[in-house]
């Protein structure tokens, strides 16, 4: 008589047991704002240095500046630049359709040496193979304070994170339209985030002055 009710107890054990490990998976899913896979966009040494995301190229591409400055002088420079914007394209797809950045969003702008003349090439700019660096713009909240981190890629293959008194911090935040990123400048973007009225109040501002 005995070993059957061990048997029954035995078995709504495991069937808790069960629930309770598929209600964790469930939750778990609901928590990432990511699939697993975006999560492995970086990989991260010990000491909080990021190795160079080599595939980068492969992302989706965002958008180009040319010779862009910042400063009613501009900066001198004695060639051409031209940068070109990337982001995971997990992180480009969450964007389309909720206008925020969600955690695991990995930015990378290249600057590349632009030249005029070149092959049949007589004016305009073209870009060339000489990069002067890659720069990342990373949104993992449980790494960094602030959600957010730099980091710059010199001749390097690992760059630790650019400390939070940076004056790339300070810009990003008092003129990026969203979340600290600048998708005023990101054509197929800027529309999605008046949509879901994203835009942060600092642009709002900046675009209402006169
Ligand atoms: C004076 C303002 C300013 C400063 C300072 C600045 N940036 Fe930016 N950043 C911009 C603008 C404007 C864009 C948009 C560029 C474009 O449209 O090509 C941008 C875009 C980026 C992007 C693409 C993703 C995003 O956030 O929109 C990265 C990565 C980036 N900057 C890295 C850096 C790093 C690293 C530094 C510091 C070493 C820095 N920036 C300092 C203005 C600034």
């Amino acid at each position: 008589m005995k070993r059957p009710i061990l048997l029954l107890v035995a078995l709504a054990l495991a069937l808790a047991l069960a629930f309770a490990s598929y209600a964790g998976a469930i939750e778990a899913e609901r928590t990432t704002a990511l699939p697993a896979r975006s999560q492995s966009v970086l990989r991260y040494f010990p000491d909080g240095r990021v190795a160079f995301p080599k595939s980068y190229r492969e992302w989706t591409y965002v958008t180009s500046g040319a010779d862009m400055t910042y400063s009613p002088g501009g900066m001198a420079m004695d060639h051409h630049m031209i940068d070109n914007v990337f982001v995971n394209p997990d992180a480009y797809r969450a964007f389309e359709s909720t206008g925020r950045w969600p955690d695991g969003t990995v930015f990378a702008r290249e600057d590349r040496e632009a030249r005029t003349k070149g092959s049949i090439a007589r004016g305009g700019l073209f870009q060339t193979e000489t990069l002067e660096g890659v720069e990342l713009h990373v949104k993992d909240a449980s790494r960094f304070k602030g959600g957010w981190a730099f980091f710059a890629f010199g001749n390097h293959d690992l760059a630790p994170a650019i400390p939070a008194s940076a004056s790339c911090y300070t810009c990003h935040s008092s003129h990026g339209a969203v979340d600290t990123t600048f998708v005023q400048f990101y054509p197929t973007l800027i529309s999605v985030a008046t949509a879901h009225r994203t835009l942060s109040a600092a642009y709002l501002r900046e675009t209402r002055a006169p």
